[in-house]
């Protein structure tokens, strides 16, 4: 079995580019929400703790398994640790043998930017150029860049709570096309921005800008709220805008709206994507992908980084499965 570290996800992203990577991933995501029906799908283990949560997310289809385990500790970074860290695996369904086992830290980070960038592809106006981002922790640069892949971006507005957290997410972007500038509150942030992501961690309710903040036509990427008691954005504001959701059981109990009922929602993703409703309809309507994290974008990018570190020759086979003669002699192993 093939193990991917850290250091081959690098290296793959380094060889390809990290816009040709991102667009690899947004591709395969957009490949996998489209075959939909073809996936045993379940929302994910959640086991929650005072401190935070810890999930497995399963997904499969006729081919591949796949799962990943994830964490979410909004308090971590405090105590010199990431708030989210995962493992993942992909295993071949016809023996059951697994194929790889990798970090999925990393892959977690560029396969949300990249389903939310999916999800803008039906959801934003196509010239938007303004993006805000509130939040500038871990996941941040990896959002800017994948809408930067996507968008003609002039300007990235930001916000974050930590002074810190903004000087590190400048320093990262420095050398990027687009303005960055810094903001002093969200809302100040959001102004006059066509794309919103929402990345804080804090488990509670927030308000981080409402309603009147944003202007006609924007669309927010909003993936910060993502489990119980955990959201970014009001009542009042989930009300008045056209919300997407990845897979609406998980959601309900998860996301953003957690707070409304079932019917407030307009779509799911693969909806969108199967053409079965349209998108944006017209340049003033709100939009919200109310992004949680579901096992189907695990699944995908598992899948795309198997076959390109298949075509790139990277990771290490190591002895994790029994290989034998005899398939029977599984105690024969302990004598050699
Ligand atoms: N939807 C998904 O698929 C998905 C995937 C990964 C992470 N997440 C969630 O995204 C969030 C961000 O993850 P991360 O790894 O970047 O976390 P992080 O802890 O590294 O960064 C979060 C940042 O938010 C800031 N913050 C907190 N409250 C704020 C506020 N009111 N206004 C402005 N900034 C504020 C913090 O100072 C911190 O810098 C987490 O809640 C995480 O659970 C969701």
């Amino acid at each position: 079995m093939k193990v991917l570290t850290i250091t081959d996800i690098r290296k793959l992203v380094q060889a390809m580019g990290l816009e040709v990577f991102l667009k690899h991933v947004v591709n395969g995501l957009e490949t996998d929400f489209g075959r939909w029906n073809e996936y045993t799908l379940s929302p994910r283990h959640r086991t929650l703790y005072p401190h935070g949560v810890i999930e497995l997310m399963p997904c499969s289809d006729q081919q591949f398994y796949a799962f990943k385990y994830v964490n979410g500790h909004p308090g971590n970074p405090l105590n010199g640790k990431l708030n989210v860290v995962a493992l993942g695996l992909l295993s071949d369904v016809t023996s059951g043998y697994p194929l790889i086992l990798t970090e999925m830290t990393l892959l977690t980070a560029f396969r949300t930017a990249a389903t939310g960038v999916l999800a803008a592809k039906y959801l934003a106006r196509p010239d938007a150029g303004t993006l805000a981002i509130i939040g500038t922790g871990a996941q941040a640069e990896f959002q800017v860049m994948a809408f930067a892949g996507y968008f003609k971006l002039d300007t990235v507005r930001y916000f974050d709570t930590d002074p810190g957290a903004m000087r590190k997410f400048s320093r990262n972007l420095s050398d990027q096309m687009f303005r960055l500038l810094p903001c002093q509150s969200a809302i100040e942030a959001v102004y006059h921005a066509d794309l919103v992501v929402t990345a804080t961690a804090a488990k509670k309710r927030q308000a981080l800008f409402e309603f009147e903040d944003i202007v006609d036509g924007a669309f927010i990427h909003a993936m910060g709220g993502d489990c119980p008691g955990k959201t970014e954005l009001s009542i009042h504001f989930l009300n008045q805008v056209k919300l997407v959701v990845e897979y609406l059981p998980q959601t309900l109990a998860e996301g953003e709206v957690q707070q409304c009922e079932a019917d407030r929602v307009y779509a799911e993703l693969w909806e969108l994507v199967c053409k079965i409703k349209p998108g944006r309809q017209n340049n003033q309507e709100i939009t919200l992908f109310d992004s949680v994290g579901f096992a189907l974008e695990d699944y995908s990018i598992l899948r795309t980084v198997y076959e390109l570190a298949k075509g790139y020759n990277l990771g290490t086979e190591l002895p994790l499965i029994p290989e034998l003669k005899d398939p029977k002699n599984l105690f024969g192993l302990l004598a050699s």
